[in-house]
């Protein structure tokens, strides 16, 4: 029988130490990218792609994120009181009508294969999604969906890949892999964060993946790796010795909103998407940059 990936985990435990004192009391996944927080937009990209139950993995802090994805009963009676449809239907439409919203929590921010590994009840004997919100990506097609067209072809775990420049491995998971056909490659070998005169090529895997419920074995085994963290390349390194994995180098532009840097270049990006605010934005940033250039100069 062809199992259909329903079920989606949103490991959100992380402590998101690169913003803070941000994040000291708050989610980094709330962090919003022009209006919504990250963490809605990889939820919005799974609902798109047919996912039927939402896992978020929490931990302490992070209770705005529960109470962003429930109901505020205030606020939808103040906004329908007020004539403020528009705003009601934004507010509304942020929680799933279809799908179902389950919790776990991670106790302890141990690494992100400890924090899939949480869910491994909740996902049972099936293949699942696996979204990080930190990678936001722009498609036409969402990016799960594009994953999960593959996956029905393949029947067999799959990583999204983009090309990093040489001296950017030792940040991410890198692989060793054949072009197989498309976008998609057979992967030999993986190795988390090598630095660059160690990676085996410059194919990194980001944030979205789907995962063979066999993963679970191994990441039950839960031994510590890079940077003191239980990893989830190393238990996907144990799994490539029994099952094939694919690398999926899929259509959209990725930003790092993980990073200073790529999550404001993401706000740009998407403020540049709307007309109402690109109209504003392009003569404002014209005039910075040539004040910047001045100041250079
Ligand atoms: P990161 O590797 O970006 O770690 O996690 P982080 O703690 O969020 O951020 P920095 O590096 O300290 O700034 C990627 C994703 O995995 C989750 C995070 O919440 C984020 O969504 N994660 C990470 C967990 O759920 N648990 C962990 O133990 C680690």
């Amino acid at each position: 029988m062809i199992m259909k990936i329903k079920k989606a985990v949103f490991p959100v435990a992380g402590l998101g130490t690169r913003f803070l004192p941000t994040t000291k009391a708050m989610p980094k996944e709330m962090l919003p990218v022009v209006d919504k927080p990250i963490i809605q937009y990889a939820v919005e990209e799974a609902l798109a792609s047919g996912i039927e139950q939402i896992i978020f993995v929490t931990g302490s802090g992070k209770g705005a994120l529960e109470d962003h994805f429930d109901k505020n009963q205030n606020l939808e009676k103040t906004l329908r009181d007020r004539g403020k449809t528009e705003l009601l239907h934004t507010v509304e439409s942020v929680v799933p009508s279809k799908a179902q919203i389950v919790y776990t929590r991670q106790s302890e921010p141990l690494g992100l294969g400890h924090a899939i590994w949480c869910a491994r009840d909740i996902v049972g004997d099936e293949p699942f999604a696996v979204l990080l919100a930190d990678d936001l990506i722009q498609s036409d097609v969402p990016v799960l969906y594009q994953m999960i067209n593959e996956f029905d072809r393949l029947r067999a775990s799959m990583m999204a890949i983009i090309e990093v420049l040489p001296d950017e491995t030792d940040k991410y998971g890198i692989i060793e892999a054949e072009k197989a056909f498309n976008g998609t490659m057979v992967i030999n070998s993986m190795v988390e964060k090598p630095k660059p005169e160690n990676a085996p090529s410059n194919l990194a895997v980001i944030g979205r993946y789907i995962l063979t419920p066999r993963i679970f074995k191994h990441l039950g085994k839960l031994k510590k790796g890079a940077g003191n963290e239980i990893q989830l390349t190393d238990s996907m390194s144990a799994l490539l010795k029994e099952q094939p994995i694919f690398g999926y180098k899929f259509k959209g532009t990725r930003f790092d909103c993980g990073d200073k840097a790529g999550f404001q270049l993401a706000n740009l990006a998407f403020a540049l998407e709307r007309p109402e605010m690109r109209e504003k934005l392009i003569p404002d940033l014209k005039v910075l940059l040539s004040q910047m250039g001045e100041l250079a100069n």
